[in-house]
């Protein structure tokens, strides 16, 4: 395989930042993030798009899609200049899906299953180093420099109440996609709940395989 091609699903706090990181460095391929990139486009204008908010961050704190239109673009334009890539957080809904289908092919579909409580867990315990991007947990996986513990920030939408809203609207619209993998018999399905070396090497085996 050249640079594969790699699409990692999972709900909300499933691990698919903590492993992309592992995927990015092991196979050296570009980390296509849509949540990252929206998060750096919270105040951008799409009020002429017709939208419900007019910028992407009211979406976003409230734990709700950010419309399908600006999304595409960015993942679109992203692939266009990647040669091998882990795609992290899209496609989100059908329509997703089937708009990924015109832009590229995939060499690799993984799925972390994680259960509720445990996503509830692990989003509300994460923690960000705003200097490096590194992801901690408080519990799971603290930082050991003191210096770093004190900068560490929390994401807006990690509160339990918008983390319950996101998981919601997760299974109404994101589980229709795991499905849409699952039937074309493309869907890798690792268990993303035990520890993270542990599904770490569940995954480069997998798209190691997949060469
Ligand atoms: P996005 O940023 O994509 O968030 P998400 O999908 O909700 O996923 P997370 O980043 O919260 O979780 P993760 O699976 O990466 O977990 P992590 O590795 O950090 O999206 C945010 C918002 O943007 C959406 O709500 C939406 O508004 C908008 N958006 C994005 N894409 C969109 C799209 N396509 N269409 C429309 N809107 C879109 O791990 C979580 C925690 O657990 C960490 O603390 C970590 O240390 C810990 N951890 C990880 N693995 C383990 C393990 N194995 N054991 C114990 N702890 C672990």
């Amino acid at each position: 395989m050249a640079q594969p091609r790699i699409l990692i699903l999972g709900a909300p706090g499933a691990g698919k930042g903590t492993q992309s990181a592992n995927i990015v460095e092991e196979f050296d391929v570009e980390h296509v993030t849509t949540g990252d990139a929206l998060r750096s486009n919270k105040e951008m204008d799409i009020s002429d798009m017709d939208t419900e908010y007019d910028t992407p961050g009211e979406y976003m704190d409230k734990g709700e899609l950010v419309p399908d239109e600006v999304v595409n673009a960015i993942v679109d334009e992203a692939l266009s200049q990647a040669d091998g890539f882990v795609l992290d957080g899209y496609p989100r809904n059908l329509e997703q899906a089937e708009e990924l289908e015109g832009m590229t092919d995939l060499d690799v579909v993984l799925y972390l299953d994680v259960s509720e409580e445990e996503l509830v867990h692990r989003l509300t315990g994460r923690r960000l180093d705003p200097e490096t991007g590194e992801i901690y947990h408080v519990e799971y996986n603290p930082p050991e420099d003191p210096e770093v513990e004190d900068r560490l920030e929390q994401r807006e939408d990690d509160t339990e109440e918008t983390v319950r809203e996101r998981l919601r609207v997760y299974r109404e619209n994101t589980e229709p996609v795991i499905d849409y993998y699952d039937d074309r018999g493309e869907l890798e399905l690792i268990d993303g709940e035990r520890a993270p070396n542990e599904v770490w090497d569940d995954v480069k085996a997998t798209i190691e395989d997949a060469a």
